[in-house]
């Protein structure tokens, strides 16, 4: 068995057997886009109910789907529009783009943190010239990563496709506190598509220009990062690149806290379910650690960020970042919209304070507004000094914007009795390259059988395309007959099986094994008579071992194998 990878056999076998096909092909194909073929898409889809049952299922949080087109002020507010880019250069003679970083790799460790000019001086310091043909390579420039589109004709409205899902559920934060009873925790889980226009997209599915995404935006009090299940997990054991230095750690979830390597416990437990769901998913632990950030890597939200990393034969990828993105996707939001976008925290007992408020000018509102001076009046006492915009105050009474100058009101600060305060909630953020972890798994799960010639996927049952191959030994004698009525019994919504009656029964075998099916079928003449009458074999992919099992049993076998039963057991 030969478990090295060369990425572009596994992306042989992907295209064969139907996981993954370049988009396009037809006219040539487009860096960076790929579809998904039928195996791949179940296996897809496999991978993102695993994820699903962790944090609908485990941890209660609620889906949404949103947009995917998004206006302009979404992305300005969340700082796409300014900090979304990376650096490009073009050859002055062949006119290639290149992302600069990417040119002067071999000579910095960490060469996605040079500025333009710290790059111009490299390329001149390490004579770096354009890969393609030799030519001088121009000025660095900022390139921003997101595709512009415009919403409705004309160019009135300036959209951009997501780069990320995240945002969907920021602007929907009102309506998901809402429907959460206004209570935090808030847990939300959003998959879709997310896209880049990557300047220049190498490593096949690890930078796709369209990719999947999956995202969990997790609201919390500021002063409470702590997760209820902490306790459970406490003593599971990471391994972990802190940003202090290159080495390598291993360490429980909680000395890591304890240590404050990981700022806080709730960061801490995301860290660990992303271990959890990986190598639930098949990622090979010893091949996974968690990175943490250099200051200077961080995104320009995030106040913490680890990147769960694993061995690929392209070297160590991240795979899944798990940010501590504190206040600034609200805060950005609520400052951007005009809207406050906070949790009210009430005290345990309700608390003398020190409050700075909007005071109503009554003397002045009654002249003025007459019969609507006493609405008014108790909506401006509902605002706060925050929403007080170029000195003015607005109200809507009625569905009529009411502008009101300070003649109206003024501000005071009076120490009163309060229940509670207005906070900003926290985001933690697990996100999760979708594709990458496809492309991990699928790497992780590669094993290439010397004996038998051919690829071997040990994908984990869970996830696998099929569950089952259903074979007659020949089609035949009534043999097929029942192969089909076998298979009938066994492909359900939740266990796909496969029928196959063609070719020899090793192609057959193999063909499955290297779609990662992790059991077969085969009606034999045995089914009809002497001591095994009444059975059918059932083979197993990664020992390649052979039992005989009663035919009505099948459905319920193959049950517990799924849900963890040994083959050894049977
Ligand atoms: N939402 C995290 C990311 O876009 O990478």
């Amino acid at each position: 068995m030969k478990t090295e990878v060369n990425s572009n056999d596994l992306m042989s076998v992907c295209k064969r057997r139907g996981f993954i096909w370049p988009s396009f092909e037809l006219y040539g194909g487009v860096a960076g886009m790929y579809d998904y073929g039928p195996t791949g898409f179940s296996l897809r889809n496999n991978i993102v109910e695993v994820w699903r049952d962790i944090y609908k299922g485990r941890e209660g949080f609620v889906e949404i789907d949103s947009e995917t087109v998004n206006p302009r002020e979404v992305f300005k507010a969340s700082g796409h529009v300014d900090n979304f880019e990376d650096l490009i250069t073009y050859c002055t003679k062949c006119q290639a783009p290149f992302r600069a970083d990417h040119l002067v790799k071999p000579f910095y460790e960490n060469a996605d943190v040079l500025s333009a000019s710290d790059l111009e001086k490299a390329f001149i310091e390490h004579g770096v010239v354009c890969p393609e043909c030799g030519g001088k390579l121009g000025p660095v420039e900022e390139f921003n990563l997101m595709f512009k589109t415009t919403i409705g004709p004309g160019s009135a409205r300036i959209g951009y496709l997501r780069p990320e899902t995240a945002q969907g559920i920021f602007v929907n934060f009102l309506n998901l506190y809402r429907y959460n009873r206004e209570k935090l925790p808030m847990g939300v889980i959003q998959t879709g598509r997310g896209y880049r226009n990557e300047i220049a997209p190498r490593q096949g599915m690890i930078r796709m220009r369209e990719f999947n995404m999956m995202e969990v935006e997790l609201f919390v009090d500021p002063e409470d990062k702590d997760w209820v299940r902490f306790k459970d997990i406490e003593n599971d054991i990471l391994t972990l690149v802190p940003n202090t230095g290159d080495e390598t750690v291993t360490m429980s979830v909680k000395e890591a806290v304890d240590k404050k390597i990981i700022a806080n416990r709730v960061l801490a437990y995301f860290v660990n379910t992303t271990r959890q769901l990986l190598t639930r998913l098949g990622i090979n632990p010893e091949k996974l650690r968690f990175r943490q950030h250099l200051k200077d890597e961080m995104a320009h939200y995030a106040a913490d960020c680890w990147d769960a990393e694993v061995l690929l034969s392209y070297g160590w990828t991240e795979i899944t970042g798990i940010a501590d993105r504190g206040c600034w996707d609200l805060s950005r939001h609520a400052e951007f919209s005009g809207t406050e976008l906070t949790h009210f925290k009430k005290f345990d007992e309700p608390k003398e304070m020190e409050v700075t408020k909007i005071i109503a000018k009554h003397k002045a509102l009654g002249p003025k507004f007459k019969g609507k001076a006493k609405d008014i009046s108790a909506a401006m006492e509902s605002k706060t000094p925050g929403d007080i915009k170029n000195g003015n105050l607005t109200v809507n009474i009625d569905g009529e914007d009411i502008i009101l100058t300070d003649e109206f009101f003024e501000i005071a600060t009076v120490n009163e009795k309060v229940s509670g305060e207005r906070v900003v909630p926290h985001v933690i953020e697990p996100s999760h390259g979708l594709d990458r972890i496809f492309y991990s798994i699928l790497e992780h799960a590669y094993v290439f059988d010397e004996e038998k010639g051919y690829a071997v996927l040990r994908l984990k049952p869970e996830v696998a395309p099929i569950k089952v191959g259903v074979f007659p030994l020949m089609e035949k004698d009534g043999l097929d007959v029942l192969a089909k009525q076998i298979y009938e019994k066994v492909h359900t919504p939740r266990i796909e099986a496969y029928y196959d009656g063609a070719g020899t029964i090793g192609k057959r075998y193999a063909r499955m094994d290297e779609i990662g099916t992790p059991w077969c079928i085969t009606v034999d003449y045995e089914a009809f008579e002497g001591k095994d009458a009444g059975t059918v074999t059932i083979r197993d992919r990664d020992s390649s071992q052979q039992k005989r099992i009663p035919i009505d049993s099948v459905p319920s076998v193959i049950d517990s194998l799924l849900t963890g039963k040994p083959f050894s057991d049977l």
